[in-house]
């Protein structure tokens, strides 16, 4: 039976097809966002989704640096998103000029930056990586005797620890993730003695450290729809519970802490989606010269994943 949509849902979907748009969301988007979404995935999905879509405006619900990421993939498209202050503050927390400088400090090292960084930033990479192949990029360069991984000092944590590998890294963490402490896990373990713990690898070592499965947010996905696990605890963003009890009616997910919440993630809604459409803004171009640098890190990642 077709579900009942709103005014609102109605006139995004009448509008969406006169434009001939796509809308991407992030798995960490507001219920009412991913109802509307032709698409939802984590980083790397997104990305691969934006790079062949053939529709002629992608609509990106996330953050800013994975507008620009679509934008670097599919420069003939228009990239619009409902509201362009969402940031990523750990993207903010390095510059092209800061990862210059540490270049210069280890000329000889290879240089891997996670896709939660600035245009300006991935164009100064040799590879880009995202949460899901982080581990496969790093064993890809086993020939390098230097690696440099910026900015998320805690997913270098983990990627060293998965490859053996001693990696230089940048002071970068996500404020949201880092809000999951271990006695969030150890009180939530109490209560659910038989759920699986899954964190993603944002968090904090010693939450890690704890966690039956590290994983990304559609990793995360995939595992609850495949285990047998009737309950598990879920260490990441809040926002993907949404989707993962949607996904398993028959299953139970526990926040490992309600406070882990991205306020840019929640700065998209219907109105501004609307809006978008409406408008067909706010557009997120990378200007040629540094989508040029910055498609030849994303590309050489798609190539080895
Ligand atoms: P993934 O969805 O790629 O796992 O990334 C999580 C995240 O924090 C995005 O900013
Ligand atoms: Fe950035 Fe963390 Fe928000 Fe992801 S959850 S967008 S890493 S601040």
């Amino acid at each position: 039976m077709p579900k009942n949509i709103s005014v609102l849902e109605g006139r995004i979907k009448e509008l969406k097809k006169q434009r001939d748009a796509v809308i991407l969301a992030h798995n960490y988007q507001l219920p009412e966002v991913q109802e509307v979404a032709d698409y939802r995935g984590d980083s790397l999905e997104l990305s691969r989704i934006a790079a062949k879509t053939e529709a002629k405006v992608i609509v990106f619900c996330g953050v800013y640096f994975m507008a620009e990421t679509a934008s670097i993939l599919s420069p003939d498209k228009k990239v619009i998103m409902p509201d362009a202050n969402a940031g990523c503050p750990m993207a903010n927390m390095l510059s092209a000029g800061d990862l210059r400088k540490l270049k210069k400090e280890h000329p000889d090292a290879a240089v891997v930056g996670y896709v939660n960084s600035s245009a300006e930033v991935k164009a100064e990479l040799d590879y880009c990586c995202t949460s899901t192949n982080a581990v496969a990029v790093v064993n890809y360069l086993k020939n390098k005797k230097e690696i440099i991984f910026v900015p998320d000092k805690y997913l270098a944590d983990f990627v060293a620890k998965r490859t053996g590998r001693t990696l230089v890294t940048w002071n970068g963490f996500c404020p949201s993730h880092i809000k999951i402490l271990p006695e969030d896990v150890k009180r939530e373990r109490k209560f659910h003695p038989f759920a699986k713990v899954i964190v993603h690898p944002e968090c904090l070592p010693s939450v890690v450290a704890m966690a039956d499965a590290v994983l990304s947010t559609s990793q995360m996905a995939k595992f609850a729809r495949e285990t047998e696990a009737k309950e598990m605890i879920v260490g990441t963003e809040v926002g993907l519970i949404y989707r993962l009890k949607k996904d398993n009616p028959g299953k139970e997910f526990y926040p490992a802490s309600e406070r882990a919440i991205c306020p840019n993630m929640k700065r998209t809604t219907q109105e501004k989606i609307l809006w978008s459409l409406e408008e067909l803004k706010e557009e997120v171009k990378v200007p040629g010269d540094i989508r040029k640098r910055a498609k030849k890190a994303i590309d050489r990642m798609l190539e080895i994943v």
